[in-house]
């Protein structure tokens, strides 16, 4: 047992999350409860990313003061994220003071290890706006791939990270007028300098993560910029550089760390250094595809060069994209779906399993309404649902709620005991192995299993000719709701937590061992109803 820090991707909060920005939140969640469940210290961390163009972008666009927008977007945002059960230890926002000075700090500490420079730089500015214009403040054409709209920070077709100066045929976002260069200065970040040390840690990563890495390293790495022209944004510590804000990739991803801290100082003494500093520790970070550099170069980049003895990323796990209808789903674009909008069409926990079983591991996955209803109808409902349902109605009605005794083991059940145990066993290899998506498929897998074993001992019949046969039956079968409780706890913590109650437990046991629940113990009779119901959507 270890001590882990679960993060996810922090969202940007221009605009509400849509579904692929829920999912990494969503998994951080499960697996931080995942963890606590098989008994490992765990903490998990994430926030509103609260800087950066876009905010300041849509703030100009509204008259008002982003911070306006902010403190509005992070309420809505805190609200939705309960109704989908996500309640990580720390849930914070970059624009808290733990952070700015967090940040400030590290960025003075960076300086004085000599990893920071400034320099003259070339920069696009709009004589229409009067402004610099930071990275997405201009579009223009992708130098790499030829993308029409690629951003001045990255290409959002082949991920690559960008600077506004090397987009082709660039173009103001605010006015759309074409900007011209000019002379300014800026504070760099030498990651060249990391090379070889960044290469000896990219080559311990998943596949899909090493690749990408690897090649960015191998085609040269560029010091990176650390401030930029914003007004919106953490000021930058360095002297002379007063009128600058840090980039907000930059920053943000100094979250991780400083968001430990807060939990820290919200009264666990000692907390961060015991998690950040320990050769132990273990840290995972849920993130979406493109988020890849960020987390394997300049994150371990950023901790490497500050020399302050943190603990790189242990794993990276990173999704591809949910496709809406072969599209992308993409804010600007408004393909997708929103948190508000998919809590109309199904309760929080639906979504949970629904994307935790479709998460795009290993390519980009279709999202379609029929799917949707078919993983909530015939895989919840009649699967995990029914099977629930049937067993503790069974121990309510024909044994008034006491859990019966098990008396002779067939091979049949000695067979089924062996299939539940080792699917259970696979649940918990797989989480560890962090294929997510195949660890909720083997909590299906329980369900199907404990199904055929229903209606292949058929208990209903048993208990007129074979009692004793129906009480083993049944006993096995309160054992198995113990099981896949375990394992639905994660995925659906308030549908567990009902469970509970109608068992009258309080906590499903992690052990693999068969006897969880004692012949004699009684369930809450009153308490037995169905776990889910079917939905009908008018798209599917
Ligand atoms: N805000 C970014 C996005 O939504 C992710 C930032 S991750 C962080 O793509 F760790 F840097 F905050
Ligand atoms: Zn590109």
């Amino acid at each position: 047992m270890g001590k882990w820090m679960v993060f996810s991707a922090w969202p940007y909060i221009n605009s509400e999350p849509h579904l692929g920005t829920l999912l990494h939140l969503i998994t951080a969640d499960y697996y931080a409860r995942f963890l606590k469940g098989v008994g490992e210290e765990a903490i998990s961390v994430s926030g509103s990313d609260e800087h950066g163009t876009p905010i300041e972008v849509e703030a100009m666009k509204q008259g008002r003061k982003p911070v306006e927008l902010t403190d509005e977007m992070h309420k809505k945002v805190l609200e939705l994220l309960k109704q989908f059960s996500v309640e990580l230890d720390n849930y914070s926002r970059t624009d808290n003071e733990v952070h700015k000075e967090f940040v400030r700090d590290f960025y003075l500490r960076l300086e004085q290890e000599g990893y920071v420079f400034k320099q003259q730089t070339i920069q696009l500015y709009c004589e229409h706006d009067k402004i610099f214009l930071p990275d997405r403040f201009v579009v223009g054409k992708c130098p790499f791939c030829g993308y029409e709209r690629a951003r001045g920070d990255q290409c959002e077709n082949c991920g690559r990270l960008l600077e506004p100066t090397m987009l082709i045929d660039p173009k103001c976002v605010l006015c759309g007028n074409t900007p011209v260069k000019r002379q300014t200065y800026h504070w760099f970040f030498d990651l060249p300098r990391l090379s070889d040390k960044l290469r000896a840690f990219v080559a311990g990563l998943p596949e899909n993560v090493r690749f990408f890495s690897m090649n960015m390293i191998n085609e040269g790495l560029k010091p990176r910029s650390i401030t930029r022209d914003n007004k919106w944004g953490i000021k930058s510590p360095f002297p002379g550089s007063e009128d600058k804000t840090i980039y907000v990739w930059m920053e943000a991803i100094l979250g991780y760390l400083s968001g430990v801290k807060e939990l820290e100082l919200g009264g666990r003494p000692g907390l961060f250094e015991e998690y950040w500093k320990s050769p132990d520790t273990k840290s995972v970070y849920f993130i979406g595809k493109d988020n890849i550099p960020f987390h394997s170069i300049i994150l371990p980049g950023l901790l490497i060069a500050s020399n302050a003895g943190y603990s790189l990323p242990t794993y990276i796990s990173s999704t591809e994209f949910f496709l809406f209808g072969q599209l992308k789903f993409s804010k600007s674009q408004h393909v997708g779906v929103w948190a508000s909008e998919a809590l109309q069409i199904a309760d929080g926990e639906y979504w949970r399993y629904a994307l935790l079983s479709l998460r795009p591991e290993r390519g980009d996955s279709n999202f379609s309404w029929a799917d949707f209803q078919k993983i909530i109808n015939n895989d919840l409902n009649d699967t995990i649902g029914n099977f629930i349902n049937r067993v503790l109605k069974f121990v309510s009605e024909k044994f008034d709620g006491v859990v019966p005794e098990q008396r002779q083991l067939t091979t049949d059940d000695k067979e089924f005991i062996s299939k539940i145990t080792s699917k259970k066993r696979e649940y918990i290899d797989l989480n560890y192995s962090l294929k997510i998506k195949d660890a909720v498929k083997a909590f299906l897998e329980s369900g199907y299993i404990g199904n055929e074993y229903l209606s292949g001992q058929k208990p209903w019949d048993l208990i007129k000719r074979d009692y004793d046969r129906a009480c083993t039956v049944i006993y096995n079968s309160v054992q198995t709701v113990n099981h896949l409780g375990f394992m639905m706890s994660p995925i659906m913590p308030v549908k567990s937590a009902g469970l509970l109650k109608q068992l009258n437990i309080s906590k499903f046991t992690a052990e693999l061992k068969w006897e969880a629940i004692n012949p004699g113990h009684k369930i809450n009779r009153n308490d037995v109803s169905p776990l889910f119901s079917k939905i009908k959507i008018k798209k599917a």
